[in-house]
């Protein structure tokens, strides 16, 4: 039995999994989520650890597992969260989350002491942003000088959990990417950048591939959690890349596109490419020697949400029986590709890919006395996909192929929506057997780590299938491709007067 383990930001979920891919078990527990002050985001490492025991001990009772049955765990986590240790390895303050905005004028120190944000993505593939987890390193300095008088070692969310399982300082290429401080070509820490930044590499853990041991468990922590000493603890992944292995997505060519409340477009590449702009994220993959890119669109089928939540109240409360989005989808359905000029921009929440703009806003352009409810919804799903279609265009003039697309979220639910995606991506679209999330990503790596697999691509191929096929209308694919540079067009036309 293998026992994967996502550290989220909502709450922890723990499966466990047989050699084979099958799951005997899962369970979630949730904990808050702190804003001290407004844009700030903290949580407490004790309510992931207590909701770790919690999880563990329960998947270990449901599948029925003896203590030495547990061969190997698998950590994945919300990335780039910053875990401040003391020598006594005491957590100093709460830890500060991806989705925290206080750090602007660290990012734009690390800019300025890397000689510029060319210079900077050249040493670490990225350009600062302020979730990532170097820019929280300096606000502790900056802003907490005693706190970072203490300061001994700095842990991404699931490898504080590694350590409070292990005792071991560690993590993997993955998640480390998002630190900042990884040279993400040679897949390890930038002696340049922590040398640019005056930070010391010993309050960095050891850098590993996903799928390598870190550790076993200490006798306290096989005690607590019903499991021995022999159980060892694999890298695992960052959230993003261990939803990927999850999905399968693990070989040249595959790219997933994600709808959910935000759109994630996650690419595999066998060798490290760069966007000079940083605007998609160049981050190591959970494939050993193999790299990943991912474009981020804030809201994805949180726009449709939005739409429903707030301008469909009459659907939501229930009249008529039916399910809203399935009202939406049959209304949005009957309509002609293009929605009859109807443009849908969905940066309600500003953008980050391509535009790295939190500014921009959400807009419909083009509206008629002629246009329906179902213009509108089926305008939404072309803007999302359009904006999705950004992200492709950049990996594709990196020279990343995209051969497959597998489209997965909440919103892949749609084959309205999935069809639009294939049309305008120009690309068919597959979907697969059972989306899994991160969990199963890194119970797969935990597997391959303790020898039941070969490699990963090994354990994905063994577990996960294409069930469904969208190809692309040709006449349609010609429309949206027409509408793509209108669409383009309109955010440079009104980028100013957001
Ligand atoms: C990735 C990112 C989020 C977090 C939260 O860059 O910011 O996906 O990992 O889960």
């Amino acid at each position: 039995i293998y026992l994967g383990i996502d550290i989220g930001t909502s709450g922890t979920k723990t499966i466990a999994i047989r050699e084979g891919g099958e799951i005997l078990a899962e369970s979630s527990a949730t904990y808050p989520l702190h804003h001290p002050k407004p844009m700030w985001s903290e949580q407490d490492p004790d309510d992931w650890w207590n909701a770790v025991v919690k999880t563990v001990r329960r998947v270990v009772k449901e599948a029925k597992a003896r203590p030495g049955d547990v061969k190997a765990i698998g950590l994945s986590g919300q990335m780039h969260g910053s875990v401040f240790l003391d020598k006594e390895d005491k957590v100093i303050r709460p830890a500060l989350l991806w989705n925290d905005q206080r750090t602007v004028a660290e990012c734009a120190e690390i800019e300025e002491r890397a000689g510029g944000r060319s210079k900077l993505i050249k040493m670490v593939a990225n350009p600062a942003l302020t979730g990532f987890t170097a820019p929280k390193i300096l606000w502790l300095r900056n802003n907490e000088p005693r706190n970072f008088a203490r300061l001994a070692k700095v842990l991404l969310p699931k490898d504080e959990i590694r350590r409070r399982l292990t005792g071991e300082y560690a993590t993997e290429v993955s998640d480390a990417s998002g630190m900042l401080l990884l040279d993400v070509a040679k897949r390890d820490w930038s002696k340049q950048l922590l040398s640019k930044l005056e930070l010391d590499e010993s309050l960095l853990g050891k850098v590993y591939e996903s799928e390598e041991v870190t550790g076993k468990l200490t006798a306290d922590a096989a005690k607590l959690l019903g499991l021995t000493t022999d159980c060892v603890v694999v890298g695992g992944a960052g959230d993003c890349a261990a939803n990927a292995v999850g999905n399968g997505v693990v070989k040249q060519g595959v790219l997933a596109s994600s709808l959910g409340t935000s759109g994630v477009m996650f690419v595999h590449s066998d060798e490290v490419a760069i966007d000079p702009e940083g605007r998609l994220h160049t981050f190591c993959h959970a494939v050993r020697g193999k790299w990943h890119m991912m474009g981020v669109t804030l809201c994805a089928a949180g726009t449709l949400e939005w739409f429903v939540q707030r301008l469909c109240a009459d659907l939501r409360n229930g009249r008529g029986k039916q399910d809203p989005y399935t009202i939406l989808n049959a209304e949005a359905a009957d309509i002609a590709p293009g929605s009859q000029g109807l443009f849908t921009l969905p940066y309600l929440a500003g953008e980050r890919t391509p535009h790295a703009d939190p500014n921009a806003r959400g807009c419909f352009i083009g509206l008629t006395l002629s246009h329906t409810r179902g213009h509108i919804t089926r305008s939404i799903m072309e803007g999302v996909a359009y904006s999705l279609r950004d992200s492709l265009e950049i990996i594709s003039d990196l020279g990343v192929p995209v051969r497959q697309i597998r489209a997965g979220g909440g919103g892949a639910k749609s084959p309205l929506w999935r069809q639009i995606q294939a049309d305008v991506f120009g690309k068919k679209v597959v979907t697969i057997n059972a989306e899994q999330g991160p969990a199963y990503g890194v119970a797969l790596l935990a597997a391959t780590g303790a020898g039941a697999y070969k490699n990963i691509q090994e354990a994905c191929a063994a577990t996960i299938q294409v069930v469904s096929e969208t190809s692309v209308d040709r006449k349609a694919a010609k429309i949206y491709n027409e509408a793509f540079p209108v669409y383009q067009g309109l955010y440079k036309s009104l980028k100013n007067d957001f």
